[in-house]
């Protein structure tokens, strides 16, 4: 059956930073939250995230990720991996944190297939927030509470260009 967009095919996303316990967890499950606060639930597909390092594979996310979730009323749930291969071909959307997360995953990619690799933060109409989600990892609690204002944002913009036809599945 045709969906708002008048294609049949829905999107997945992922999303990738370095260790996958911070940004791209909170990510994954904010994006979820706002794909059914607009609505959009009917267009998405898949939606995972991973890391390009290994280094915290099998890790739940980082408590202050998870805290800041909570303090949103953001349901999260994931367990670290790291990226492969068939993601390229799973996802349609591969979504990077920042500018090294982006050159790795434009590295890694195998030649010709699907995904398109972004900077999440290309999904943007406030530019008041920076583009690059930086790593809060070795920061205090604030910069958890920013990069969510930063993933909420980058999340809508997407989802509207999604409820208007404008992003479409490969
Ligand atoms: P993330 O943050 O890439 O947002 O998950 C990091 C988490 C752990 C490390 C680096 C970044 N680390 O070096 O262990």
């Amino acid at each position: 059956m045709a969906n708002d967009t008048g294609s049949n095919k829905k999107v997945s996303v992922a999303f990738c930073c370095l260790g996958n316990i911070c940004r791209s967890p909170m990510a994954e499950a904010v994006f979820i939250h706002v794909a059914k606060d607009m609505r959009a639930e009917h267009l998405i597909d898949e939606v995972d995230s991973f890391g390009t390092s290994g280094f915290h594979v099998g890790d739940r996310p980082d408590r202050r990720t998870v805290a800041t979730c909570r303090a949103n009323s953001v349901a999260i749930n994931h367990s670290s991996r790291q990226v492969r291969p068939s993601d390229f071909e799973e996802f349609n959307y591969i979504f990077a944190m920042d500018k090294s997360n982006l050159e790795d995953l434009n590295y890694m990619k195998p030649r010709g297939s699907k995904a398109k690799v972004l900077l999440f933060g290309d999904f943007r109409e406030d530019a008041t927030l920076p583009k690059i989600i930086d790593d809060p990892y070795y920061g205090g609690p604030d910069g958890f509470k920013y990069i969510y204002l930063q993933i909420d944002h980058f999340s809508r913009v997407f989802m509207k260009h999604l409820l208007e036809g404008k992003i479409e599945a490969a």
